[in-house]
C-alpha cells in the first residue's frame, strides 16, 4: 500500500510514520481513502481539497462540510488545511465485526453548488487483537487407563484481527504425555485436539497442568493462553500396600483378653471406594482362638488368655484386599514375654526314707530334679535348705539335685528330720515352691546299755527270807528295739567254794536280784557281784557293773561266858578271895563274847544272884567291840570286879 497523499498538520503531533491513505478512482467515482485502525484523534486520512480540486481555503467558502444523516460520524474536514481527519479511535473489529473488508462511506456536500461527493475509506486492521480463549481454564478428564492416542477436545480461541493477524496456530506446554493434533471441520475451520502419548497413573500424577497458547501471525506476534487442567480419573488399578511388611509386638503374656496388640496399615493409593481395604487373617485356628483381627480398622487385639510356656511366638498372616480383589500380605509377629507366673516344680527322682545312723558325711539321701515352666531368668532356680541342718545340697547333672548328709547322723540325738528344700526362681518377685523331705535315722547298735552308776551297794539283813528281792540294777539303752533289749546276768564267780548262782539270782529282763539262801553276817559280811547288761543288737554289746552286797547284822547271836567256864562235873565254880581283901578287889574276871556285832555284841553284866547282897559287885563295864570288819568275837569283854572296875581295852570307859 502506497499514500497517494500524504499532508502533514502542522498543529499536531507527529503520527505519520505510517502509511495514511490510499486514493483511487474506483469504477464507482467514489474517492477512495484507506486508514489503519487504531489511529490517534486527528489523524490525516485524506487530502480532501486537492483530491476533489480546490485549495484548501476553498473548502470553507464554499460551504463544504461531511453530511451525516444522523449516524456517528467518525471523520471531519479540517477547512483550514483541507484534509479529512479522523474524530477518534477507529476499532475496525467494533465498527466491522467479522468482515474481511471495512469501509466506511463519507458524502461531503459543497453547499454552494449543492454538490455531493462521496468518500470511501477502509479501515485497515492492525494486529491490535490477541487470540483469546473464552476461558482461563479449562478442565478435562481423561481415564488413568486411557489408551494411547486417545484424543480429546480442547478449546477454541478466537482473534478478532484479520488475515495474518488472526489466529494462527495453537502450541501445548511441553509434557511427556500429551500432544497436540490440529483438526480441521469440514468447513475448515481448525481446532485442536489432545492427544495422550504416554499412559497415566493417577496415583503418580493425578492432574496435569498444561497451557494452551494460541498465536496469530501478527508483528509482533500475539497470543493467548488457556490453562488446561487434565484430570486423571482413578482406576481400581492399585493394590493395597501395607505400610510395613512385618509387624511385630512383644507382649507379656498377663495382659487382659482384649489387648490391642498394634494395628496393621494398608492403603490403597486408588480413590475412594477403589481405595478401600478390608483386613483378613490368613492363619491357623490356634493362632485364631487368640487374635481378632478387625477387618476395617486392622486393630489386632488378644481373644485369648496368653500363655508364654504354651507358645511364646506366633507368626500370622494379614492380608489386606480392595474392592477388585487386589490384596497385599503382611506378616505379623507376636512375641508373648515371659511373666513369672509359674513357681518352680520340684520332682523327688529318688529318695531314701532311711538312712543308717553312723553313715558316712556325702551319702545321698534324695535326687531332686527342679523344674520352672517360666523361660529366661524367671525359670532359673536355685534349691536351698536351711544352713542349720547336718545336710548339704549339691548341684548335680542338669537340674538335678542330691541331698547329702553333711556329716554322720546319730539316732540317738535326733531320730527323724523334716528337710525343707526350697526352690526359687530368679524372677521380680521370684516365687519358690517348699518340698518337705522326712528322713528316718535307722537305728545302729552302736551304744552298749548303760548302768547308771559306775557300782552300787546293796543292804540285806541277815536271816533274810529265801527268794527275797534284794536289789534291783537298771541299765538304759539309748538304742531302740532289739539293740536296746538288755539281758542282766551274773558272773558266775565262785564264793566261799560256791558257785555265785548259789547265792543270788538276777531276773534277766528286770535286773532285779533275790536272794537265794539266808544270809548270815556271822558268815560274811559282804558278797561282790558283777553284773552285766547285754543288749539284743547284732552283735551284742554289753556293760559291767559292780555291785557290793552288804549284810546287816542282826541280834541273833546271846553272849557267851567264856571265864569262868562253866564246871562240867557238877560241881560249883569256886573263886577265893582272902580275909584281908580290900574293897574293891578283883575277885575273878568274867569274859564273854558275843558273835553279833556292834550293839548287838554290846554287852552288859550283872550279878543274878548274890547270898550276901553288897559284898560284891560287877563292875559293869562294857567292851565295845570293833566295828564291823573288826573281829572281836573272840576277845574277852568284861571282868568282874571287886568294887572296882579296870578295862582292858586301852582307853578307859565310863563307870556304870
Ligand atoms: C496408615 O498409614 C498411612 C500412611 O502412612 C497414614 O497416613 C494413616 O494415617 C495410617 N492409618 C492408620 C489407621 O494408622
Ligand atoms: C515332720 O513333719 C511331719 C509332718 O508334718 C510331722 O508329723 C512330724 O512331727 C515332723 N517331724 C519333726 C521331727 O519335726
Amino acid at each position: 500500500m502506497t499514500a497517494s497523499h500524504r499532508q502533514q498538520s502542522n498543529r499536531e503531533r507527529i503520527l505519520f510514520c505510517y502509511v495514511l491513505g490510499l486514493l483511487w478512482n474506483t469504477g464507482t467515482g467514489k474517492i477512495h481513502y484507506s486508514v489503519p485502525e487504531e489511529m490517534e484523534k486527528g489523524s490525516l486520512v485524506g487530502d480532501i481539497a486537492k483530491d476533489i480540486g480546490l485549495k484548501p481555503r476553498e473548502l470553507s467558502e464554499r460551504g463544504a462540510r461531511i453530511v451525516s444523516g444522523g449516524k456517528k460520524q467518525h471523520f471531519a474536514l479540517n477547512v483550514r488545511s483541507g484534509s479529512l481527519v479522523t474524530v477518534d479511535r477507529i476499532d475496525r473489529e467494533e465498527l466491522c465485526p467479522g468482515s474481511l473488508k471495512c469501509l466506511l462511506n463519507v458524502e461531503i456536500l459543497l453547499e454552494d453548488k449543492v454538490k455531493i461527493y462521496g468518500l470511501e475509506v477502509e479501515v485497515t486492521d492492525i494486529n491490535d487483537n490477541a487470540p483469546r480463549f473464552q476461558e482461563n481454564e479449562v478442565d478435562i478428564e481423561i481415564s488413568e487407563q486411557a489408551t494411547l492416542g486417545t484424543k480429546c477436545r480442547l478449546p477454541n480461541a478466537w482473534d478478532l484481527d484479520m488475515g495474518m493477524n488472526g489466529l494462527q496456530s495453537y502450541q501445548l506446554s511441553p509434557n511427556p504425555h500429551f500432544s497436540l493434533l490440529m483438526q480441521s471441520k469440514a468447513d475448515g475451520a481448525k481446532y485442536p485436539e489432545l492427544v495422550l502419548e504416554r499412559a497415566l497413573d493417577r496415583e503418580e500424577e493425578p492432574v496435569h497442568h498444561l497451557i494452551l497458547t494460541a498465536s496469530d501471525g501478527g508483528d509482533p506476534v500475539r497470543s493467548g493462553t488457556v490453562r488446561v487442567r487434565v484430570i486423571v480419573l482413578d482406576a481400581n488399578d492399585n493394590a493395597p500396600v501395607f505400610t510395613q511388611s512385618v509387624y511385630s509386638v512383644s507382649i507379656p503374656e498377663n495382659v487382659p483378653v482384649g489387648t490391642w496388640l498394634l494395628t496393621v496399615n494398608a492403603t490403597d493409593p486408588d480413590e475412594g471406594i477403589n481405595g478401600e481395604v478390608t483386613y483378613f487373617w490368613n492363619i491357623h485356628n490356634k493362632a485364631k482362638q487368640m487374635f481378632e483381627l478387625d477387618s476395617h480398622s486392622g486393630r489386632i487385639s488378644t481373644v485369648g488368655n496368653l500363655n508364654h510356656e504354651e507358645s511364646g511366638f506366633y507368626e500370622m498372616e494379614v492380608q489386606a484386599k480392595d474392592n477388585a480383589g487386589l490384596f497385599a500380605r503382611a506378616n505379623v509377629l507376636v512375641t508373648v514375654v515371659d511373666v513369672n507366673d509359674n513357681a518352680p516344680e520340684v520332682t523327688i527322682a529318688s529318695l531314701i526314707t532311711s538312712v543308717p545312723e553312723g553313715s558316712p558325711s556325702g551319702t545321698v539321701i534324695a535326687l531332686l530334679n527342679v523344674h520352672d515352666q517360666d523361660s529366661g531368668e524367671n525359670g532359673l532356680v536355685t534349691c536351698s535348705i536351711p544352713s542349720n541342718r547336718p545336710f548339704k545340697l549339691e548341684k548335680n547333672y542338669g537340674n538335678y539335685y542330691s541331698l547329702v548328709t553333711n556329716t554322720a547322723l546319730d539316732r540317738e540325738q535326733v531320730s527323724e528330720y523334716n528337710i525343707t528344700v526350697t526352690a526359687t526362681d530368679f524372677g521380680a518377685p521370684p516365687l519358690s515352691t517348699d518340698t518337705l523331705i522326712t528322713l528316718h535315722v535307722a537305728d545302729v547298735n552302736d551304744n552298749p546299755p548303760a548302768f547308771s552308776q559306775t557300782s552300787y551297794s546293796a543292804y540285806i539283813r541277815e536271816n533274810n527270807p529265801r527268794g527275797a528281792s534284794i536289789y534291783s540294777v537298771t541299765a538304759s539303752d539309748p538304742d531302740s528295739e532289739k539293740n536296746a533289749q538288755i539281758t542282766y546276768t551274773i558272773a558266775n564267780d565262785i564264793f566261799q567254794e560256791d558257785p555265785l548262782s548259789s547265792y543270788v539270782s538276777i531276773n534277766s529282763e528286770t535286773g532285779v536280784l533275790y536272794a537265794l539262801r539266808s544270809f548270815d553276817y556271822e558268815k560274811f559280811r559282804d558278797l561282790q557281784l558283777r553284773v552285766t547288761a547285754t543288749d539284743s543288737g547284732e552283735p551284742p554289746l554289753n556293760n559291767s557293773v559292780f555291785l557290793t552286797l552288804f549284810i546287816l547284822d542282826q541280834n541273833d547271836n546271846s553272849p557267851e561266858i567264856l571265864y569262868p567256864t562253866f564246871p562240867t562235873d557238877g560241881s560249883r565254880g569256886v573263886e577265893l578271895a582272902p580275909r584281908s581283901a580290900e574293897p574293891g578287889y578283883l575277885v575273878t574276871k568274867v569274859v564273854a563274847v558275843d558273835g553279833d556285832s556292834g550293839q548287838n555284841a554290846w554287852l552288859f553284866y550283872r550279878l543274878l544272884k548274890a547270898t550276901e547282897p553288897g559284898l560284891f559287885s560287877v563292875a559293869c563295864i562294857t567292851v565295845r567291840s570293833g566295828l564291823l570288819g573288826h573281829s572281836s568275837t573272840k576277845t574277852p569283854s568284861s571282868r568282874i570286879l571287886w568294887w572296882q572296875s579296870q578295862t582292858k581295852a586301852s582307853h578307859p570307859s565310863p563307870p556304870l
